[in-house]
């Protein structure tokens, strides 16, 4: 078939996940060390034509969805004019977002204006105490109404809660019960250990025991898994009898995650990765800066033919480290 981009593990990748920018305007703990990361260059951060001069190459090999990340996306000041100019792709199928909603507020209708369908919003308190302490110093109910002008919008909206063990864990009811009363789908996802692994008791709290706790108190019925293309994410839904919303897990540490990643990422400076846990990415600056398309088009067919087969998050292995604001989660 035409434009059907594979790896070699036989894996479709039709899926480019792009960081626009390290900036947040959060610091939440999972992701960053208290005093922030030292933020990027201005100069080394992809200008909008570099963005969509890789978004056309990616397009044209097959790529149908692009999520835009950060850091914080919609901290980039031409953000509405980078996703207007993204969601005119007329190969592009979706085009969607991940976000920390603040903005959501003032923004959310411009960007379905823009051409975006849906957008992941990242919610891991709904105690406004408990929010501000692991996002160092946010305001829930921003985030709230960030969600509410999101679904407003008409965006398919998604509510992305990093499960931590002792954490927030007891907060999964109350999650369920916002699907229960909001057209949202709500997906607890397994906390990665990115951060100073070695560090104290183990955060991840594993989805079969999340699952088992929740059984207990409602009724999850599992949803069917969308066949043919799938351009779905890997998380697993349930529906609530009753619910407006859905709810989900998402299981990178536990489960087998990999085995049908469909995705590549790449950096707000340009890095191409094919897996976040893997080699620091192909610097695809040198085709961008002189304008090789075909260079360009080998690069990124190459991080694709090297996607490795799976993470070893499990295992202890791999990096102490993962800055997460800066690969785009
Ligand atoms: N574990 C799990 N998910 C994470 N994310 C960032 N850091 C982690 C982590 N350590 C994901 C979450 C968040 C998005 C921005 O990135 O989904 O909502
Ligand atoms: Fe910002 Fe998202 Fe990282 Fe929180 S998780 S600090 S919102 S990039």
């Amino acid at each position: 078939m035409k434009n059907t981009l594979k790896d070699s593990h036989n894996r479709r990748i039709n899926y480019l996940r792009l960081s626009v920018t390290d900036r947040c305007n959060l610091r939440c703990t999972y992701c960053m060390p208290a005093e922030g990361l030292p933020i990027f260059n201005r100069d080394d951060l992809l200008t909008r034509q570099e963005i969509m001069t890789i978004a056309h190459a990616a397009v044209r090999m097959g790529i149908r969805k692009i999520r835009v990340t950060g850091g914080e996306p919609l901290v980039r000041p031409d953000i509405v004019e980078l996703l207007s100019e993204l969601g005119s792709l007329p190969e592009l199928e979706r085009l969607v977002l991940t976000t920390n909603g603040l903005r959501l507020g003032t923004m959310a209708s411009d960007l379905r204006q823009a051409g975006v369908s849906g957008a992941n919003i990242s919610i891991d308190s709904l105690n406004p105490e408990r929010y501000r302490e692991i996002t160092r110093g946010g305001d829930l109910n921003r985030c709230l109404q960030g969600i509410d002008a999101a679904i407003e919008a008409g965006l398919r909206t998604k509510i992305n809660i990093v499960v931590m063990a002792g954490v927030n864990d007891d907060e999964a009811p109350a999650f369920v019960e916002f699907a229960r009363t909001r057209p949202v789908a709500v997906r607890f996802i397994e906390y990665m250990p990115t951060r100073g692994r070695s560090k104290g008791p183990s955060l991840t709290l594993p989805t079969v025991e999340l699952l088992d706790r929740l059984s207990k108190l409602v009724s999850l019925e599992p949803l069917q898994r969308p066949g043919g293309l799938t351009m779905a994410g890997p998380a697993r839904n349930f529906q609530v009898p009753g619910a407006l919303g859905t709810v989900g897990v998402i299981s990178p540490v536990t489960c087998d995650f990999c085995d049908d990643c469909n995705r590549i990422r790449i950096t707000s400076t340009g890095l191409a990765r094919g897996c976040l846990f893997h080699e620091t990415g192909l610097d695809l600056k040198p085709w961008l800066r002189t304008g090789d398309e075909k260079g360009l088009a080998e690069a990124l067919a190459r991080v694709v033919a090297d996607k490795p087969e799976g993470h070893e998050l499990d295992s202890g292995e791999g990096p102490d480290e993962i800055p997460m604001s800066r690969l785009g989660g």
